[in-house]
């Protein structure tokens, strides 16, 4: 049988909760026993005081540390207890507290009132402080109560079905899949109500379907009101390799997006108009990042022809020459490149696409050029073609931005140095874009 005492100067305050429902029951049946002990009676003077102002001043009354040193020692003699004092400074409860605490034969709680309990207690009888949550209860009784609740069902025998557990939220054995989730939602008759009908899958009878919905569900659950639960600092090794398989599919959405890398009209340093080199790192990374992210196409744009021809090399020895064979990943990443000599090529790819003409957006490093954020054109994408333009070289000269349909804004990092290179943009920026962010 668990023992769970508790020391309070309110122990009728345990009558009631505790004679309802399935807690009464293991009662009963002799696995768990409550035990609420008056702290009153281990004060010794006529008063039978347990409280006293505090030293130092200020409002409030301090619990003495005596009553309750004696009240635990006298526990202590009958029996080994682990003593948890209900302290908001205590560590916070969750559900593998819970689990820790059902591990032992007997607990004390010792609940607080006034403004606390003299520190000393701490020190001479207390195992390890707990609590409830961040916010501040009169006294420790309604977190001892919700504790004694969270810990006794977890007793083999008090619930009547014990694998009733395993689905629940915050299980670490989950049969929805994943550990630690939120439960997948319930239903029960009526098949319909005030409009609202139960999912159909549920009154199919197809089990095995089922549990694969429930097990999406609990997942979807978790990430929109819970996400910082499937956060890989909370959870075991196993639990984290779990998890990551479950959740490791494609998180972005599908948008009408393609990419031009510009060389032309950039400027120099000067400002002066240029036409940049293409660069094979460029060619590489960003047709992988486009293929990584969905866009559609990536136009590597220059009015050079001969820059044209020795970058069609690099493109056509891994689309079709020995480079096809040796890595089709590359291959594939590359199948959406194409070189061209102007936007309006660009542009008309775009619209035989899409069958409607893109809208037209420059990206840029600088704060005070920009019009749209990377959420709101998430956003537009999911409807209308966009045409991404990234420039090379020191920027796009100014009158492209005034013929730009938006300015995207630019990726600002941690410090004030903001010179990313145009494939590292490329990579963030389209990872904004297709992310479910705002
Ligand atoms: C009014 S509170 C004292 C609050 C304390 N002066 C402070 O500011 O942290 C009285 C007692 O209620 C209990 N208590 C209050 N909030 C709690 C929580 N979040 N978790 C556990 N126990 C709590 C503790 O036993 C505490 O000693």
């Amino acid at each position: 049988m668990k023992h769970y005492n508790i020391v309070t100067i309110f122990p009728q305050m345990f009558d009631a909760p505790f004679k309802q429902g399935v807690i009464s029951k293991a009662i009963e049946a002799g696995i768990v026993a409550v035990n609420a002990i008056d702290l009153r009676v281990y004060a010794e003077d006529k008063h039978r005081t347990t409280d006293d102002y505090q030293y130092g001043g200020g409002v409030g009354l301090v619990m003495k540390p005596e009553p309750i040193v004696r009240a635990v020692r006298a526990i202590r003699e009958r029996s080994e207890t682990h003593v948890v004092m209900l302290d908001p400074r205590g560590e916070k409860f969750t559900q593998r507290t819970a689990e820790r605490l059902s591990g032992y034969e007997s607990l004390t709680f010792i609940c607080g009132r006034y403004e606390g309990v003299d520190e000393r207690v701490r020190e001479l009888v207390v195992d390890e402080a707990i609590s409830l949550g961040d916010f501040i209860l009169t006294g420790g009784e309604f977190a001892a109560m919700t504790m004694i609740d969270a810990v006794a069902r977890l007793i083999p025998g008090v619930l009547g079905d014990d694998t009733s557990m395993d689905e629940e939220s915050f299980s670490l054995t989950s049969a929805a899949g994943v550990a630690n989730t939120l439960e997948y939602p319930h239903y029960t008759r009526p098949p319909e109500y005030e409009g609202l009908k139960v999912p159909e899958l549920l009154l199919s009878g197809r089990h095995a379907d089922i549990v694969k919905w429930r097990a999406a569900q609990a997942l979807e659950q978790t990430r929109k009101y819970r996400p910082e639960l499937l956060d890989a600092t909370q959870l075991d090794d196993a639990s984290r390799k779990e998890i990551y398989q479950a959740t490791a599919t494609p998180k972005g959405k599908e948008l009408k997006l393609a990419v031009a890398l510009m060389h032309y009209p950039m400027q120099d340093k000067q400002g002066t108009l240029v036409t940049t080199s293409i660069t094979n790192m460029d060619l590489h990374d960003i047709s992988r990042s486009a293929a990584t992210y969905g866009a559609k196409r990536y136009f590597v744009v220059t009015p050079l022809q001969a820059q044209r021809e020795i970058a069609q090399k690099v493109i056509s020895h891994w689309t079709e020459g020995f480079g096809a064979g040796y890595n089709s990943n590359r291959k594939e990443a590359f199948t959406r490149t194409e070189l061209c000599d102007s936007i309006l090529y660009a542009m008309q790819e775009c619209e035989k696409l899409w069958g409607e003409k893109p809208l037209l957006v420059a990206t840029t490093a600088r704060t005070e050029r920009a019009t749209v954020s990377a959420a709101s054109l998430g956003k537009i994408a999911e409807s209308r073609p966009v045409l991404l333009l990234f420039g090379t070289g020191w920027g796009f000269r100014k009158e492209v931005f005034d013929v730009v349909d938006y300015v995207l804004e630019p990726i600002l990092g941690a410090s004030d140095f903001n010179h990313l290179s145009v494939r590292s943009a490329v990579a963030i920026l389209l990872d904004r874009l297709t992310q479910n962010i705002g």
